[in-house]
């Protein structure tokens, strides 16, 4: 079945208690939070206190955290400590990817890794192993509300062919129209911003993509 985390960038930031339980009673999944910080992508957004408040107030509800940052390696207790439940790193940034990603698992959450558009899977095949997720930027990471990349589809099944076993996962403009097409290649976990939060059904546009996940056998 597949799983559903709206992406609160695309939430109104002077409500996203109130938009958090509207998802919430929609019958989200996860809650994904991107983190940005103006250096690894051209945008600034949310913190480690942000994901503490979120989850104090939501302890129930998974937060998925999304790293679009150079420096993540200094940021990954304090987003453990605040209640981080998967943390996801960019296979881009400067640094040890090996590292990031077994302190991530030592600091007891899923550990996470993303790819640009421009970053194929031959790249990253020898960290699949140490990924529980592996998400696939469907746009180029920074700014919500942009239009779908169909040509990142093949990556999902280049995942599978390298020998990927854990969540496949994708994020930018996804939809009701765009979620089959990624649910045809093998994807596991829908991050959605501007659709769902730009909706006033958001329950009926969740029940829609999951029943698309059920039909593909
Ligand atoms: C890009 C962001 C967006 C966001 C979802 O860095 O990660 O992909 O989460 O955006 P939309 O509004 O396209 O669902
Ligand atoms: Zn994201």
């Amino acid at each position: 079945m597949l799983l559903i985390a709206p992406s609160i960038l695309a939430a109104d930031p002077l409500n996203l208690e109130r938009e958090t339980i509207r998802m919430s009673a929609a019958g989200c999944d996860w809650l994904h939070v991107d983190v940005m910080d103006a250096h690894f992508v051209p945008n600034l957004s949310f913190s480690p206190q942000t994901v503490r408040s979120l989850h104090r107030r939501f302890p129930d509800l998974p937060l998925d955290v999304h790293l679009m940052m150079d420096n993540p390696g200094c940021y990954l207790k304090a987003f453990a400590d605040a209640g981080a439940d998967g943390i996801t790193v960019h296979a881009e940034v400067p640094g040890d990817p090996y590292t990031l990603l077994h302190s991530i698992r030592d600091l007891g959450c899923r550990p996470g890794l993303s790819l640009r558009p421009g970053t194929p899977v031959s790249q990253v095949r020898d960290l699949l192993p140490l990924c529980d997720l592996v998400l696939v930027m469907t746009v180029e990471p920074g700014f919500g509300g942009q239009s779908f990349m169909a040509d990142m589809l093949p990556k999902l099944d280049a995942l599978r062919a390298a020998g990927y076993a854990g969540l496949i996962e994708a994020d930018g403009g996804l939809d009701p129209d765009t979620v089959p097409l990624l649910l045809a290649h093998g994807l596991d976990v829908a991050v959605v911003g501007t659709a769902l939060f730009h909706s006033i059904h958001p329950r009926e546009m969740m029940d829609g993509m999951r029943k698309a996940s059920q039909n593909r056998g």
